[in-house]
């Protein structure tokens, strides 16, 4: 079966052909960060008409990649939540008219389903059950995951995502948009010692976390510190920051692999493509003995890859899930626990 999946929720325009029996054939992407970055972040109508313009030629080019006909397609998945909802019409109204002109079945697909799948796609993917920790721009989320679809939360922010955080710190120390990689690599910079900021909520018990604190206190700092901010402060900044955030994130991954009981730790989204994470959580899988598994690079951030693989994984479980009335709807706010 040849699933084409698209992706446009956010400031990415994703399209990718998944191939039950070959695996992934070809996937196009195109990331709109220098369309926002004189911004400072994602303008929504910008997006959506972005999305309007690059869906078909990179529909042409993913169809080059993988050697496929539009004929040979068997359903097109679409992501229909969460995200910008005009931008999640774009590439809902796209896949549902592709699928009438060709006659072809379709699925809406939860993004951030295929965020947690993405390490599915790689080499050497994990078996089930694992734990997974999704770090993106609009979430951070503790699951265990026991099968394609079955999905317990176990933790998630109470305020602001881990990929939020890093934008807005980055923003406070006057980096682009978006922040995340521009403040991790300044970090590599920084003097460890220089500035100690909070770990909201390392101790609070359970799994939850809070980094909304933690830009507040970016901000205390630089407003206290510096009138004119040297570049050495400011890498100094960025690398306490990348710490503090950095011992949560491992602290709490670790808290739910003990409370699981599990021993594979699964990483997705944005965040997931952070060096210093990566780095923080192999030593302490080296450590404890657990396995820690990352999407490809390229499927950490957004990507129509993983939509078409999320919407092949649920057509062998459920083929009975895409239809064929191609009426659709989007859900901008879509919790994963909802999803059946
Ligand atoms: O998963 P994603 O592409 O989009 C959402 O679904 O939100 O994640 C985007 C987020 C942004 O906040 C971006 O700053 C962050 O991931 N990000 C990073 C890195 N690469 C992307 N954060 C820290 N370090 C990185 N290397
Ligand atoms: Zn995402």
């Amino acid at each position: 079966m040849k699933v084409l999946g698209v992706e446009s929720s956010c400031d990415e325009t994703g399209i990718a052909i998944y191939d039950t029996d070959r695996g992934l054939l070809g996937h196009a992407l195109h990331s709109q960060v220098a369309m926002h970055e004189e911004y400072g972040g994602v303008v929504p109508e910008l997006a959506s008409r972005d999305h309007v313009r690059r869906a078909l030629p990179l529909l042409e080019q993913a169809l080059r990649d993988s050697g496929v006909g539009l004929d040979q397609i068997d359903a097109i998945g679409y992501t229909e939540g969460p995200g910008l909802a005009g931008a999640l019409l774009v590439g809902a109204s796209f896949a549902c008219g592709l699928g009438l002109a060709l006659d072809k079945p379709v699925l809406g697909i939860h993004h951030l389903e295929g965020h947690l799948l993405s390490p599915l796609l790689s080499a050497a993917p994990p078996e089930f059950p694992f734990v997974a920790l999704l770090v993106s721009g609009g979430h951070t989320q503790l699951m265990r995951v026991d099968g394609v679809g079955q999905y317990q939360l176990l933790g998630e922010t109470v305020d602001d995502a881990a990929g939020e955080a890093f934008d807005k710190s980055a923003k406070l120390l006057g980096l682009g948009y978006p922040g995340g990689p521009a403040i991790s690599r300044l970090a590599e910079f920084g003097d460890p010692g220089a500035y100690k900021l909070p770990r909201p909520m390392l101790h609070s018990g359970d799994l939850n976390f809070s980094f909304s604190g933690l830009k507040t206190a970016v901000l205390t700092v630089v407003k206290n510190q510096i009138t004119n901010i040297c570049e050495q402060d400011k890498a100094n900044v960025a690398r306490a920051f990348v710490d503090a955030i950095v011992d949560v994130l491992v602290a709490k991954s670790v808290s739910a692999l003990k409370q699981t009981g599990l021993k594979r730790l699964v990483i997705a989204g944005g965040v997931g493509a952070n060096g210093q994470l990566r780095s923080a959580l192999n030593a302490a899988a080296a450590k404890r003995q657990f396995k820690v598994y990352y999407p490809e690079l390229e499927f950490c951030t957004d990507n129509g890859a993983m939509i078409a693989f999320a919407a092949a994984m649920r057509l062998q479980r459920h083929p009975d899930a895409a239809r064929r009335d191609y009426g659709f709807t989007v859900r901008p706010r879509w919790p994963l626990e909802d999803l059946d």
